[in-house]
């Protein structure tokens, strides 16, 4: 496992990846019930924009620093731009929050969070991170495991599915879960982070979830044309039991961030598979 999640933070998949998650987050608990989220692949927690890994990449400089500048984003980047500036007390874009970091901020009281990561360094960096957090647990382990696990105890539950993608078998191993978890719990939403290369691996993977049996609620942002299949040409977040009403401002961020950060013929957009 080489993959660490410190080189990408705040790039732009991440905008689309962490803008949906909040306002997935924030739909679900409308609801006053306890919910239980899983976050399969965790990560650190944080990032710090201006550490070794970060800054050999230069990532953020075309993702969160652009959008944290711009002066037209729209309001569903909101909850996100307010946890990096909660972050960033004295100003600045310096730390960046994962994942796990925007997951905790919002836990109620009766809300559980599990966050699975693998590696001994990035699971003590998120252990850190969610130290003030009484309803998440870190559990070192297989996220696709536990994801399975936990569907079968009958709580109210988001999946958050967010692998690296440097096993050839990671696609296979989301549809399982996917479908895995759609049968112990049909009502789970579930959101899948997807790298967009090549139209016939995200169509195979899309084929590969829709006989799980659930809508699909596909936001899509292509920052070039899919034309060479060696390179991460866009992303998407495939959902499947989403919330309602969250279209219009899904597609606000799939189309901004095709549109200010992507090239010449990149587009964003939001669809569903039954529609
Ligand atoms: C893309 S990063 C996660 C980023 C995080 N979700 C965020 O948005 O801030 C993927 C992480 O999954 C971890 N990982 C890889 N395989 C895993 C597995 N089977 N179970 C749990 N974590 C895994 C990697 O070590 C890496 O830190």
């Amino acid at each position: 496992m080489n993959y660490r999640h410190a080189f990408h933070a705040g790039n732009f998949a991440d905008l689309v990846k962490h803008a949906t998650l909040t306002l997935l987050l924030a739909a679900l608990r409308a609801d006053p019930r306890p919910l239980t989220t899983i976050d399969t692949h965790a990560g650190a927690g944080g990032y710090d924009l201006d550490g070794e890994l970060a800054r050999r990449t230069g990532e953020a400089a075309q993702g969160i620093f652009r959008l944290m500048a711009a002066d037209d984003a729209p309001e569903a980047f909101n909850v996100l731009k307010a946890a990096v500036r909660a972050g960033n007390p004295g100003g600045g874009v310096r730390f960046y929050p994962g994942s796990p970091s925007l997951i905790g901020a919002g836990l109620r009281r009766g809300d559980r969070y599990v966050a699975c990561e693998l590696r001994d360094d990035d699971v003590a960096l998120l252990r850190e991170t969610l130290a003030p957090f009484p309803g998440a647990t870190v559990l070192q382990s297989d996220g696709f495991a536990a994801a399975r696990h936990e569907a079968s105890k009958g709580n109210r539950l988001f999946i958050l599915i967010d692998p690296p993608f440097e096993r050839g078998d990671d696609y296979a191993r989301i549809a399982e879960t996917v479908a895995a978890a759609l049968l112990l719990d049909p009502d789970a939403c579930i959101a899948v982070w997807l790298p967009l290369k090549d139209l016939e691996t995200f169509d195979a993977f899309l084929r590969s979830v829709e006989p799980a049996g659930a809508d699909l609620l596909v936001v899509e942002s292509r920052l070039k044309p899919l034309t060479d299949p060696m390179k991460m040409n866009g992303c998407a977040m495939v959902i499947a039991n989403a919330p309602a009403g969250l279209d219009a401002a899904l597609t606000d961020v799939s189309v901004w961030v095709a549109g200010r950060l992507g090239e010449a013929g990149g587009k964003g957009e939001v669809w569903h598979t039954r529609a």
